[in-house]
């Protein structure tokens, strides 16, 4: 019989191509869903490689604006003397080497949706820029005089902590606030849970395809490797991990040194106490997830008073931390 994780991962692909059923992924589709019903903007939010991209294209084909283009602008990636002409286009002969009219990334986006990636890594000026369009709804490309209605609803992403680079003075308070009216958080791998090895599974079936050798699958200490990485660089990582095992390892099955990852720490036999602690935790942190961080309703669904869940939740090291659109991240 197939793993678990394995008979799970064909129904858990949705037709976006995400790939989750934990609680936080199950919250976060749910979340796109919502947006997409608005014409609103959008900030989706999260560490690098969980799918931030991946949540905006779903978000664009979810909408009414689906048929129209979806626009990306990645704003770390392009310089920023550049940034302006690839936002704003520019006219004929408006700088040396403008041979002729080039549209921005703005008007490309015209009708649909215009996705603005690493929006924390816009320099300032491209922001006042950016603002300008924001409050009028018209461009003017560089070097030009005309002023150009673009109806464009605006999704953007980042990795970084906006209000700290508020607080930097890196990034205007009045962008922010035009760009965060609603807000979708992704949450890292480690909070997905079992995701994890159906995302494993999902991604070596995918490599399995073109790869020349024949990869018979992970072996078990590969699978309880992974399961202990922390994965600070979430899916893409867990994806490049993989793809670099299927080349390397030597008998088409997959261990650890084949993924460059520890040899899991020897599992002991659990006592019972450490069963019930665990099960004890993870029935809290369900209740916190299902209750959107709300402790009273908490306690009332355990059945425990307020100052034992404080008391649990400080011994177990949970923290709970205001998610967005009352999603609830649960922090060891
Ligand atoms: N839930 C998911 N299911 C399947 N694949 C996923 C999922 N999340 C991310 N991926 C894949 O992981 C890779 C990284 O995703 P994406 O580029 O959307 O992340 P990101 O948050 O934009 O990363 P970065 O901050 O580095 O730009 C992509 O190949 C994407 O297809
Ligand atoms: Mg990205």
């Amino acid at each position: 019989m197939r793993p678990a994780a394995q008979r799970g991962a064909a129904q858990s692909v949705r037709p976006d191509g995400m790939i989750g059923s934990c609680t936080a992924m199950q919250a976060l589709f749910r979340g796109i869903e919502k947006v997409s019903l608005w014409d609103t903007p959008v900030l989706i939010s999260g560490e690098s490689g969980t799918g931030k991209e991946l949540a905006a294209q779903a978000i664009h084909r979810a909408s009414e604006r689906a048929q129209k283009p979806f626009v990306a602008v990645n704003c770390a990636a392009i310089p920023p003397t550049l940034l302006m002409s690839e936002l704003f286009g520019y006219e004929r002969g408006a700088f040396t080497g403008a041979a002729k009219r080039k549209l921005g990334r703005i008007e490309m986006a015209q009708g649909g949706t215009l996705f603005l990636d690493e929006i924390g890594d816009m320099p300032l000026e491209s922001q006042t820029s950016l603002l300008r369009f924001l409050e009028t709804g018209r461009i003017e490309r560089l070097g030009g005089t005309e002023s150009i209605e673009v109806d464009v609803r605006i999704i953007s992403a980042t990795h970084v902590d906006l209000e700290a680079a508020i607080a930097a003075e890196r990034f205007r308070s009045d962008l922010y606030h035009r760009l965060c009216v609603l807000r979708v958080r992704q949450p890292p791998l480690r909070e997905r849970g079992g995701d994890l090895m159906l995302l494993a599974e999902h991604m070596l079936a995918g490599v399995r395809k073109e790869s020349p050798n024949r990869i018979r699958g992970f072996s078990p200490t590969a699978l309880r490797a992974i399961q202990q990485h922390d994965w600070p660089g979430n899916v893409r990582e867990l994806i490049n991990r993989i793809r670099h095992a299927a080349a390397m390892c030597e008998d088409g099955v997959i261990q650890p040194e084949d993924l460059e990852l520890a040899a899991p720490a020897e599992e002991r036999p659990l006592t019972l106490a450490a069963i019930r602690e665990a099960a004890e935790q993870g029935a809290i942190v369900e209740a916190l997830q299902r209750n959107h961080e709300r402790l009273i309703d908490v306690a009332a669904e355990l059945g425990i008073s307020r100052v034992t869940l404080f008391r649990l939740m400080r011994d177990y090291k949970l923290q709970v931390k205001k998610g967005d659109l009352g999603l609830v991240c649960v922090q060891g």
